[in-house]
């Protein structure tokens, strides 16, 4: 069969979205089979089979990792992780509430100004040049620093963490330069300098969420430091490069559907939050997220056995014709538009959606207000990965402004 899913160079292909719609159509539950190791998991995608796998989460577990890796065991030895991400309630349940208010919509108000006043001078920056590369000059950094700002890593370091980011997750990509052993090289120093950071913060405390994290307890507990370095790199990593892909994503689509930006332009503030809905869905930075089964089930015509892995395929429901008419259509008008990018629904769905929400439009704005010319000229070059739907370079052009 060749459409399998577990196929990193799958997704550098033309017609993925014709690939995608076939399965949708012909097969929703399918069985994939990994081309270095050999072991199959379920590929899911309808967006309502998605759905009721998200909220069930005693069928379908997240402890043994969240992704399709490539590593030849695909996680089974590793059960027990120190990421909520990888936990089921109700452990996951006491851990997601230590930071969870550091996201409500109101906490995020508070930094709106902030957030606005990074993305101006990111623009800014870039105003009288005419031309950038919009991933590393812009797309990339906003998300950065506005993580880096709200959990505490002081702006000198924020370059290398930066750097540590980038090589966790595009360990799969040879143009980032790094092997699988080195990206979990960097995922384990991103955790240390979290843990080190921790160490800071005992000393002084800080408003921030490290010191949250620091005098938080569990069930009358502090966190372990693997606990804390844990918290961290799932903040900094989930929180930087998905929001990077969907601003990156979000210009190539204004860019090929300019009735669309004349929309925008016509009044800025009012459309940017719906623009950044169209946005998430169109972008689906987070390809997908993978499950466990921990009881044989019957699920959507197929008999899944305990220990099976089901991925997922966000990017599939949010191009799903039963629940969004012209899929293929970038469209800031659409209502409803109830996408997946953050999840479809359940106790994992994203953490951070209304920062991330917040970033996009707020970029946006500021962007078409200042460069309304703004242009992603010649391909994106996409990210070599079956899991992040990422965009490495994008050239960009627009009358200079000095
Ligand atoms: C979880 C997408 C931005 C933090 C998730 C999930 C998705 C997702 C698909 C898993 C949902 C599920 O399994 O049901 C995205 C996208 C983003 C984004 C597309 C940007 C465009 C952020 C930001 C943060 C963040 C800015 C900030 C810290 C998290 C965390 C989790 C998560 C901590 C795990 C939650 C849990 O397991 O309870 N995100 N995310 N994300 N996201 Fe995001």
């Amino acid at each position: 069969d060749e459409i399998n899913l577990a196929q990193l160079d799958f997704w550098l292909r033309d017609d993925v979205d014709g690939a995608l719609a076939k399965l949708r159509r012909e097969r929703p539950i399918a069985w994939h089979e990994h081309p270095d190791c050999g072991k199959g998991f379920w590929s899911v995608t309808r967006y309502a089979d998605i759905a009721a796998i998200s909220v069930d989460t005693a069928t379908f577990s997240n402890r043994w990792s969240i992704r399709v890796n490539h590593d030849p065991e695909m996680g089974l030895t590793r059960p027990g992780s120190s990421s909520i991400i990888e936990m089921d309630p109700p452990q996951h349940t006491k851990y997601r509430k230590l930071v969870s208010r550091g996201f409500t919509p109101r906490r995020i108000g508070l930094i709106e100004d902030h957030i606005r006043a990074r993305a101006r001078a990111l623009v800014d920056s870039v105003a009288p040049k005419g031309s950038c590369e919009f991933v590393t000059e812009i797309a990339a950094r906003l998300p950065l620093e506005v993580i880096c700002d709200l959990v505490g890593v002081p702006s000198q370091d924020h370059d290398y963490i930066f750097k540590l980011s980038s090589e966790s997750f595009g360990e799969y990509d040879p143009e980032v330069g790094v092997t699988p052993e080195q990206g979990s090289a960097a995922a384990q120093e991103l955790k240390a300098y979290g843990c080190a950071l921790a160490e800071e913060r005992r000393r002084n405390p800080k408003d921030d969420l490290i010191t949250l994290l620091v005098e938080a307890e569990v069930d009358g507990h502090r966190l372990t430091q693997e606990e804390i370095g844990g918290f961290f790199s799932l903040l900094l990593a989930a929180g930087s490069e998905t929001t990077r892909s969907a601003i990156s994503h979000g210009l190539v689509a204004f860019s090929r559907f300019p009735e669309q930006k004349r929309l925008f332009l016509e009044d800025c503030s009012a459309w940017a939050p719906y623009a950044a809905e169209e946005i998430l869905r169109w972008a689906t930075p987070i390809l997908h997220m993978r499950r466990t089964v921990t009881r044989e089930v019957d699920f959507g015509g197929v008999r899944m056995r305990e220990g099976d892995k089901v991925a997922m395929w966000y990017i599939s429901a949010n191009r799903d014709e039963s629940v969004f008419p012209d899929p293929y259509r970038f469209d800031i008008t659409r209502d409803p538009n109830r996408h997946g990018a953050f999840g479809t629904g359940g106790p994992h769905f994203c953490l951070g959606h209304n920062l991330a929400r917040r970033e996009i439009a707020v970029l946006f704005e500021e962007l078409f207000r200042l460069l309304p010319d703004i242009e992603a000229v010649g391909e994106p070059v996409k990210l070599r990965s079956n899991q992040f739907h990422g965009i490495k370079r994008l050239h960009a052009v627009f009358t200079p402004v000095r």
